[in-house]
């Protein structure tokens, strides 16, 4: 008889985004003539770049041309967009990566969940909370993460992040194995400056670690002390793989195109994590369409670089708008200066879902409510600067008419 993987069931309730969209139709069902302007979701909603079309549209001419044709590309990326990675993303930075240490994929997320394949089920697996929920469940699934007590799991180490620590994790007072970070960090918006990361450089040599370093918000960075990759810090080779993501930097939420870079130096008990990396895309992954590819390409072209980085200064204004109107209101607020979340306190100590259905009900804005992101979020909403001007304007009067 067939059995199913019963990790999935220990799972609580569906995918944070999932049940908030559910909510939200309910509600948008219920209500039909109510205007709803949505912030919860990170989801872009500029148009792609032109110069992006442009090599898109060619992309799908030859793709119509039997020279031009393309079937299955290589697993971990065409050379044409891994070189260009290593040139504009890294090279310019000062950082030395190779081409086949990078693998082109179809997101950042997926990624996130999906390494966890090469590791063992037998890892201390530190987060922090609050936390993107991918890295949790996707570590629940694979059964690595015990049982859920209480809102916690029991084999997971929590990292909490708070007002008080600045919303840093500190270094884990026990031995962990794999470590998650996320900066510009999604979801409190919050950045790590090179000297807040160095120490865990450190730790993870000191404990034989691995840091899955997640940087899908690193365009949104201003403040030149924050690094944009792990890798511009001494010895992160020896320690990190690093995430990045074409979805929020380029608008590719719809077309997925992200990456992953394991440095061969990136070595456990003497295997290069690289390689078993390779093995697990070559046999679970077909590669990013070549269309795609060659729009991600276009990213790196002068005139890709401008209109990505004109996108990129909308949302930064529109976190703006969104700190100072919550602000003026006498919210507590943290993050959208190096990213686009809003990492909001919620008035008088109303519960995180509390505040979310009276923001829905009362403004019909929809955010993300802190507690679903850990226990440590309670208290918290976050907010997302990716909607148009006009309508980040229109909820934060909306939100302000009634706090
Ligand atoms: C978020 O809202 O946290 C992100 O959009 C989720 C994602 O990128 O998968």
């Amino acid at each position: 008889m067939a059995k199913i993987n019963e990790n999935y069931l220990k799972l609580p309730g569906s995918y944070l985004f999932s049940t908030i969209a559910k909510k939200v139709s309910a509600y948008s069902e219920a209500n039909p003539d109510k205007e709803i302007i949505k912030m919860g979701i990170g989801d872009v909603t500029k148009p792609l770049a032109p110069s992006v079309i442009d090599a898109m549209r060619k992309a799908v001419d030859e793709m119509g041309t039997a020279e031009g044709f393309h079937g299955y590309g290589p697993e971990q990326g065409y050379d044409f967009l891994r070189n260009k990675i290593v040139e504009k993303d890294y090279k310019a930075r000062g950082i030395d990566i190779k081409a086949d240490e990078v693998f082109v994929s179809d997101g950042a997320k997926s990624d996130c969940g999906n390494i966890g394949d090469i590791f063992s089920k037998d890892n201390k697996v530190a987060v922090c909370d609050p936390v993107y929920p991918v890295y949790v469940d996707t570590n629940a699934m694979a059964g690595r993460a015990g049982e859920f007590q209480d809102e916690h799991w029991t084999n997971l180490y929590y990292m909490p992040c708070t007002e008080e620590n600045g919303f840093m994790p500190e270094l884990p007072k026990e031995k962990v194995d794999i470590i998650y970070l996320c900066f510009p960090n999604n979801p409190t918006g919050v950045s790590a400056t090179r000297e807040q990361l160095k120490p865990w450089i450190k730790y993870a040599k000191d404990n034989g670690a691995v840091i899955l370093y997640d940087s899908a918000y690193e365009a949104f960075i201003t403040d030149p002390d924050v690094p944009h990759s792990i890798y511009e810090l001494d010895g992160a080779k020896e320690v990190a793989i690093e995430f990045r993501s074409f979805s929020k930097t380029a608008g590719f939420t719809g077309t997925r195109c992200a990456y992953t870079v394991i440095p061969r130096e990136l070595k456990v008990n003497g295997t290069e994590l690289n390689g078993l990396w390779n093995r697990r895309q070559c046999t679970k992954f077909n590669g990013v369409p070549y269309i795609i590819q060659r729009g991600a390409e276009a990213v790196y072209s002068d005139e890709g670089y401008k209109q990505t980085r004109e996108a990129i200064a909308y949302y930064l204004e529109n976190a703006k708008i969104i700190r100072d109107a919550l602000t003026k209101v006498g919210l507590t607020v943290y993050g959208g200066e190096n990213a686009p979340y809003i990492w909001a306190k919620t008035p008088d100590g109303m519960k995180s879902w509390d505040f979310f259905d009276k923001l829905l009900e009362e403004a019909g804005v929809v955010t993300t409510p802190g507690a679903g992101f850990g226990p440590s979020g309670e208290g918290y909403i976050r907010l997302t600067a990716f909607s148009t001007k006009e309508n980040t304007i229109k909820a934060m009067e909306k939100i302000q008419a009634i706090l």
